[in-house]
């Protein structure tokens, strides 16, 4: 086997907390939050079981602090219009050259990465499912898959590298050397759903009834030649198809855009429509349903 690395995961929230449960099994992993914490983290497993996880949590000042050992990688599990931010304070603590890995929805704040940051920026697209309960609590809805890659395909070895210690977690990860088309074919599917699951708070599985359904079409409508427009390679059963099934599997969900605006968070509107109303300007094409879903979802 080899050398186990030392991983900071950045944002102590739903996705953070599973990938930090999962990775302190096989690596030398900080969980880092913006409160010092040094309770167990409680995993309630798809099964139904809970378990209590050491997994060393901490905030970057401690670790600043207390700690010689930098990373070889950091997982970027904060939401996107947090992200820069946290980039920002952890570029104080880490060599310039540290790959990161972002686990954030949407298409924005990956290029954004890939533009500011001096070392490899590996993007994920993950199909896990979590929310957090309480302060040390994550609730693992669903098991799914996490491709990893860079957006120009220029770090395949330390992609695959990095898929390596997520299997080795426990975590069904692969290397997708098109990442970006992967990434676009997710926003697809999050701006179909999570802005009108949003805007009448339902479940994703209301969505298939009357007046819902028109809406989702209308939307996959507008989505589908935005995407292609943008040389986004269709899914092989069309736009429509690809939803559709999400939605079918996700039925009892809420999605993670619903509970932000209950809790009276901010949303990912930004990283899920604005890069659609950005390539409707490109292509001098109308997308009044986007334009209407953004105006409608709180920032
Ligand atoms: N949850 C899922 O099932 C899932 C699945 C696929 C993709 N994703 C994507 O993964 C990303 C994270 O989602 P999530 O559901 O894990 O969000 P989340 O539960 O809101 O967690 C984000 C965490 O980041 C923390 N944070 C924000 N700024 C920080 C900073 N400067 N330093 C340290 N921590 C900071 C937040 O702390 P505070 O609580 O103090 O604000 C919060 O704990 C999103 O882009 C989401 O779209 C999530």
């Amino acid at each position: 086997m080899r050398p186990a690395p030392t991983w900071w995961v950045l944002g102590a929230g739903a996705l953070g907390r599973l990938f930090a449960i999962r990775l302190t099994t096989t690596l030398s992993l900080h969980l880092i939050g913006r409160r010092p914490d040094d309770s167990p983290l409680r995993y309630h497993a798809p099964s139904g079981e809970i378990h209590d996880v050491d997994v060393a949590r901490t905030t970057l000042a401690t670790l600043a602090l207390h700690t010689h050992a930098r990373p070889a990688l950091v997982v970027l599990a904060t939401k996107s219009h947090a992200t820069l931010s946290a980039v920002e304070e952890l570029a104080a603590h880490i060599d310039p050259q540290t790959p990161l890995l972002s686990l954030q929805n949407g298409f924005s704040i990956q290029p954004r990465l890939a533009d500011i940051w001096a070392g490899p920026v590996l993007c994920a697209s993950t199909t896990e499912g979590a929310y957090v309960e309480g302060n040390a609590g994550v609730v693992h809805a669903g098991t799914g898959t996490t491709w990893v890659g860079d957006i120009e395909n220029t770090w395949p070895a330390l992609a695959r590298d990095c898929v390596y210690w997520l299997n080795l977690a426990g975590l069904s990860a692969y290397h997708d050397d098109a990442i970006v088309q992967r990434l676009w074919h997710k926003l697809a599917i999050n701006a179909a759903i999570n802005p009108l699951v949003a805007r009448y708070r339902i479940r994703n599985g209301q969505l298939r009834d009357r007046p819902f359904r028109r809406m989702v079409d209308t939307v996959i409508d507008e989505i589908g030649p935005l995407l292609e427009g943008e040389g986004v390679t269709p899914p092989p059963a069309g736009w429509h198809t690809l939803v559709w099934e999400v939605i079918a599997a996700m039925a009892n969900n809420r999605a993670s855009m619903l509970q932000d605006v209950l809790a009276g968070r901010p949303t990912e509107r930004e990283a899920i429509l604005r890069p659609l109303l950005t390539a409707a300007e490109r292509q001098r094409c109308a997308a009044p349903t986007l334009e209407t879903l953004y105006h409608d979802t709180p920032s």
